[in-house]
């Protein structure tokens, strides 16, 4: 059917004859000479009708219309000097048609099938079949398909075996709701969609498969958000006796095959490893975008006694002042933009923003006159000079990292601070074991109640365990959560206090981890491994900022599906057959 694709037409093909299939991006008539580019997934070339190649084929390209399906037959030339088009892979080069074939008509696309084209995300999501013709679409979904073959070559070739693992299957805890489905067997029971796979990957270790992989799809009905979907895919690994800085070599080197087969690059190894609690202190963060500085500052010392009570108040009560210095830049933001920030803060609970601006070598602005006895202090300590522009939270730990943390990435974003195409990457290690849910009031596992305390707090699990930290760890892209994991507890008495410090009584702890708890009990090794999300690498390396534009068919922020309108009503038998009753009855 076809010598080559469209896109990879070039000088090499130099008067041969080429069969080509594709779709019609473009038709330009001149009359007696009609230009065709034609596309597929690999790109676009130039085809020119004219009397002189082809009498019918000239005939047929009249009637030619955007996305009609063509072969064609013709000769490559060279195209004449003044027509080249150096941006082009295919520029240099034409094809002349001898004889074009109309495979399949096409009705007036409802946008056009371009990059940068101009429809609304739900016109693209119901037309997604076109939408993944434009070439940026395209791209995505093929880098995506790039990183899956490095992670395959490279977790193969170190041993790994690849595992499916069950999609109807029993609830795995990792933070979100599950999506149910019913059984038609037994009515009224459900069988859950797996969030991951971590408690079978554990299974396995037990078997004494040593080294698991998976491109697992993990299923979480949680709040969408810009990188997170319902339906995602995880590149899961769990592992046997190794450390968790093992484990983290391991994945250094998966990345960087990733790195250097899908983008040509090579990542400086070792990353860089960060403590929670200095990552938290640093950057205000968990997941640290470190392409760039402006670090919190700490200033409790300094105004521990001062007498503007916004901040000795502040630390009177336990908590902290902290500042970052958006550096030569206070010359940019009026005081109604930093009043719109201050705004923004304040759903992290932030009771106001207190700014200075540094101008002929003395502080400016509101808050001036409260810190004059602290400014040369404050001049030292910041390294201030001439239009910086210093922003000050006074709250508690956690209400500061967040405001901070927020700003960090605001204006370094809006100040163009950092390079778009470096890759930045990072460990969090060393993260509590729980965390405080101010929703439901309660602590929670931090990462989940599989993880293994540090050996030095287990103790903690008896009373105060929210002091317990984890043997856990991130790896973070650019200030995004690529993947997370941990060392796992494979002692039952130590499993069983976990679940006993997350408020489970022993019933329901048999009742739901039965199966966990017994295994345990035949011969578990050490074990841990960890999970990147294969989307948000996709996105990252595409410099994308939302996962859907590299998943084929993903849901809309409603979690719904555009396309086949999924999810959607079903029959009264349907439900009959499996014990539910229609909505409202
Ligand atoms: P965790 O819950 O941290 O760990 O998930 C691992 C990685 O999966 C990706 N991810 C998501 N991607 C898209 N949409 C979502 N809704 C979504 N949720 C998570 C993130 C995240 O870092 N079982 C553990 C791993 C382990 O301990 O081995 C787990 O699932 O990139
Ligand atoms: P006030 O004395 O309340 O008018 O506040 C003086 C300045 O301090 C204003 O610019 C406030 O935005 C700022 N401010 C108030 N509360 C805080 C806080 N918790 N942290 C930082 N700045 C604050």
């Amino acid at each position: 059917m076809r010598t080559d694709y469209c896109g990879n037409i070039t000088e090499k093909y130099l008067n041969e004859e080429v069969v080509l299939s594709g779709w019609v991006q473009k038709r330009r008539s001149l009359g007696n000479l009609i230009f065709i580019d034609l596309r597929d997934r690999e790109g676009i070339v130039q085809i020119v009708f004219s009397a002189e190649f082809g009498e019918d084929a000239l005939e047929i390209a009249n009637t030619l219309r955007s996305e009609f399906v063509i072969q064609v037959k013709g000769k490559v030339v060279n195209r004449s000097d003044n027509a080249i088009n150096e941006e082009m892979k295919t520029g240099k080069i034409e094809v002349e048609a001898t004889e074009v074939k109309i495979l399949n008509q096409s009705k007036t696309p409802p946008f056009e099938i371009k990059d940068d084209v101009d429809a609304s995300e739900e016109t693209k999501l119901k037309y997604r079949y076109l939408d993944l013709r434009r070439p940026e679409m395209a791209k995505g979904i093929k880098v995506r398909s790039e990183i899956k073959r490095a992670t395959n070559n490279y977790l193969y070739d170190n041993g790994f075996v690849d595992i499916e693992t069950p999609n109807l299957t029993k609830s795995t805890p990792e933070g979100a709701r599950d999506y149910l489905v019913p059984s038609r067997v037994y009515p009224g029971s459900f069988y859950a969609l797996p969030q991951s796979p971590q408690l079978f990957k554990q299974m396995l270790m037990t078997s004494g498969f040593d080294r698991y992989f998976q491109l697992a799809h993990c299923f979480r009905d949680e709040d969408l958000r810009g990188d997170r979907q319902p339906e995602f895919t995880q590149i899961d690994i769990e592992t046997s006796f190794m450390t968790a800085d093992e484990i983290q070599e391991i994945t250094e080197g998966l990345i960087a095959k990733v790195m250097k087969d899908v983008k040509g690059i090579d990542v400086k190894l070792p990353f860089p490893k960060l403590t929670w609690d200095e990552s938290m202190a640093r950057y205000g963060s968990d997941k640290p975008d470190v392409r760039f500085e402006m670090e919190l500052q700490d200033l409790s010392d300094l105004f521990a006694t001062s007498e503007f009570k916004v901040f000795s108040g502040a630390i009177a009560d336990g908590g902290e002042v902290k500042a970052i210095v958006v550096k030569n830049a206070a010359d940019k933001y009026s005081r109604k933009d930093i009043e719109k920030q201050q705004d923004y803060i304040k759903r992290f609970g932030a009771k106001g923003l207190a700014w200075l601006k540094v101008a002929d070598g003395e502080l400016t602005g509101p808050v001036a006159k409260f810190v004059t006895d602290q400014a040369d202090d404050l001049k030292e300590q910041l390294v201030l000079n001439d239009n910086d522009l210093v922003l000050f939270v006074a709250s508690s730990k956690k209400i500061v990292a967040d405001s901070l943390g927020y700003l960090r990435t605001y204006f370094a974003k809006d100040l163009q601070l950092y390079n778009e195409n470096e890759y930045a990457f990072t460990w969090v290690v060393n993260w509590p074991l729980f965390e405080y849910d101010e929703g439901i009031e309660r602590w929670i596992a931090a990462h989940h109640p599989f993880t293994m305390p540090n050996i030095e707090d287990i103790h903690y699990l008896d009373e105060d365990s929210h002091k317990a930290y984890a043997q856990s760890y991130d790896i973070v892209l650019n200030g995004y959560e690529l993947g997370g994991g941990s060392i796992r507890i494979h002692d039952r008495g130590i499993q069983e206090k976990m679940l006993k410090a997350l408020d489970f009584t022993a019933e329901d702890a048999q009742e739901q981890f039965g199966f966990l708890l017994d295994s345990l009990e035949y011969g578990t090794p050490p074990l841990g491994g960890l999970a990147l999300g294969l989307d948000r690498f996709a996105m990252l390396l595409t410099n994308r900022d939302n996962i859907r534009d590299v998943i084929a068919f993903p849901k809309n922020s409603n979690a719904t599906e555009p396309m086949t309108q999924a999810p959607t009503v079903v029959s009264n038998e349907q439900l009959d057959e499996l014990g539910l009753e229609k909505e409202n009855k």
